[in-house]
């Protein structure tokens, strides 16, 4: 794992949206993963900017969802798809048939997990951008995941139903989510793990200080095929040395 420390948020930005336009430049229908948390609505705000203004075309991209909450709509305000619509596919215009995400308000959840393990194994990932939650957690994969998993069904962890409350203006009563596993994670081309703001800080600094283990699902990140690159912001890294 690299860390990397960006002397500001919007260099941070830059440096990612750079890398994901050199990506689909050479592979204009690589598949690319963005984590929907609030950590990397930036990039996505960067992102349609450009495909807006002609400096990237994204419209053979494949998007591809990294987790989703169980039992709500996609209309829903906080839903993964909803924040990644808001922020990018609707702004750039992006086609609902290059949109590959869990729909976990189907009937047949083992169906919609088989969708996307078929879709994963047949693309594979060119470009994943994960966020960290505050209890190391990558996607929904929370401390105890196996790191051989595959897209899986997973019951949230106590800290991410605590942390939950600030994506949804309603209190849901979520017990579960679905996210694509570390098997699938660990095998992208490029992993990128971005974090910022103080409230990352301490999360960051065991993240990087401790060896691979399941129980601090980030460090994981240390296992993959290529490199994982971690890009912090100063608030982020402030106790890194
Ligand atoms: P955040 O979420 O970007 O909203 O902090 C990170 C995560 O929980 O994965």
């Amino acid at each position: 794992m690299n860390d990397q420390v960006f002397r500001s948020t919007a260099q941070l930005v830059t440096q990612v949206v750079d890398e994901i336009v050199a990506v689909v430049q050479q592979k204009p229908d690589a598949t690319l993963c963005i984590a929907a948390g609030d950590t990397p609505i930036p990039v996505m705000r960067e992102l349609a900017r450009r495909a807006l203004a002609g400096e990237v075309d994204l419209s053979r991209v494949r998007f591809l969802g990294l987790d989703e909450w169980v039992g709500l709509t996609p209309q829903t305000k906080g839903t993964c798809i909803e924040t990644l619509t808001t922020h990018l596919f609707a702004p750039a215009q992006i086609s609902p048939r290059r949109i590959h995400f869990f729909r976990t308000d189907a009937e047949d959840l083992p169906e919609e997990i088989a969708r996307i393990n078929d879709f994963v194994a047949l693309h594979g990932i060119d470009y994943i951008l994960l966020g960290i939650g505050m209890n190391g957690h990558i996607g929904f994969n929370e401390p105890g995941v196996e790191v051989t998993a595959q897209a899986h069904q997973v019951a949230l962890a106590e800290t991410t139903k605590r942390v939950m409350r600030k994506y949804f203006d309603q209190d849901f009563p979520l017990e579960s989510g679905i996210t694509l596993g570390f098997a699938q994670i660990l095998a992208a081309k490029q992993v990128v793990l971005m974090a910022t703001g103080a409230q990352k800080a301490a999360i960051v600094r065991k993240t990087v200080r401790t060896a691979p283990t399941n129980q601090l699902p980030a460090t994981l990140l240390k296992l993959a095929a290529h490199p994982c690159r971690f890009y912090v912001d100063q608030a982020a890294g402030q106790e890194l040395e």
